[in-house]
């Protein structure tokens, strides 16, 4: 989990018990579901908003310059239409590349998601863990400077799965993906080196939405660390003390502006997304 936050922050209206802050959760799809569901639970005094940039899916494919260009403006889009007192980047693609641009240049404070690997690393015993990921995430500097600073004696293999994602969202529409696709997308992280990987970090928002498969199919029993909880958390400590529950479900939006099909409807509702309030966020992409 992201630590840091804006130093031009005023938390005065987060404050607030009366005013209900709006929290924007974001992600290119629907992975920020997983920390939705989190802070709903952490905190049902919120008003909650999701988006999802899903004309621009996967993230994981595009390049640098275009992915903090695209995060920013439907950023933009999206803070002058909800107002949120703080926004969670639900989205390790983008958070760990697009966070500072977007504090430097929204004045409100921004959670990022990004690979969990200090706390991977100190509860592996075999000192063997890897990082699932999307290949954006696994190329970044920043993943680089994570390993290089919290990983210690452990050994990390990072694994850039190309079609994970994208399989998580085609499951939650109702469509079927085949075992033996999840199975290669997450066989390169069970490493057997004179010490077995014990320990995967979900670097990816998308993929615990599919994690009782992913144990079903894997080779052996390991622990899966989703920090979806502890996001919630950060998030909650910024927003300050809860206040009296909100009482309205989430509201989404989808950059698309195309119809959830009745599947995916289903799918937000059981997230606690009213499904008749998806607005279009039409942009190009
Ligand atoms: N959910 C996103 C993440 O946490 C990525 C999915 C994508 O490639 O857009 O990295």
């Amino acid at each position: 989990m992201d630590e840091e936050t804006s130093p031009t922050v005023s938390m005065a209206d987060a404050h607030s018990p009366s005013l209900q802050p709006a929290v924007l959760v974001f992600d290119s799809g629907l992975g920020g579901l997983t920390v939705l569901d989190e802070l709903a639970r952490a905190r049902p005094d919120l008003h909650l908003f999701y988006a999802a940039d899903d004309a621009a899916f996967p993230y994981g494919r595009l390049d640098d310059q275009a992915l903090v260009a695209r995060v920013v403006a439907v950023m933009e889009r999206l803070i002058e239409r909800i107002r949120p007192s703080l926004v969670v980047i639900a989205c390790n693609t983008a958070s760990t590349l697009a966070l500072p641009v977007l504090r430097a240049r929204f004045a409100i404070p921004f959670v990022g998601t990004v690979p969990a690997i200090k706390p991977a690393c100190a509860q592996s015993k075999t000192k063997r863990i890897s990082v699932l990921a999307t290949p954006g995430t696994v190329r970044r500097d920043y993943t680089k400077e994570l390993i290089r600073d919290f990983a210690g004696d452990c050994r990390v293999t990072l694994v850039g799965a190309e079609r994970l994602a994208s399989l998580a969202e085609v499951a939650l529409r109702g469509e079927k993906v085949a075992d033996e696709a999840i199975k290669a997308e997450i066989a390169p992280c069970f490493v057997d080196d004179a010490g077995r990987t014990d320990t995967i970090v979900l670097a990816c928002t998308h993929y615990p939405l599919i994690l009782d498969r992913m144990k079903k199919l894997a080779p052996w029993p390991v622990t899966w660390i989703d920090p979806a909880a502890a996001i919630a958390r950060r998030a909650s400590s910024l927003l300050g003390p809860a206040g009296v529950p909100a009482g309205t479900a989430a509201r989404a939006y989808f950059t698309s502006g195309s119809k959830p099909s009745p599947a995916l409807a289903r799918t937000l509702e059981r997230f606690g997304v009213a499904a008749a309030e998806e607005e279009p966020l039409k942009l190009p992409v």
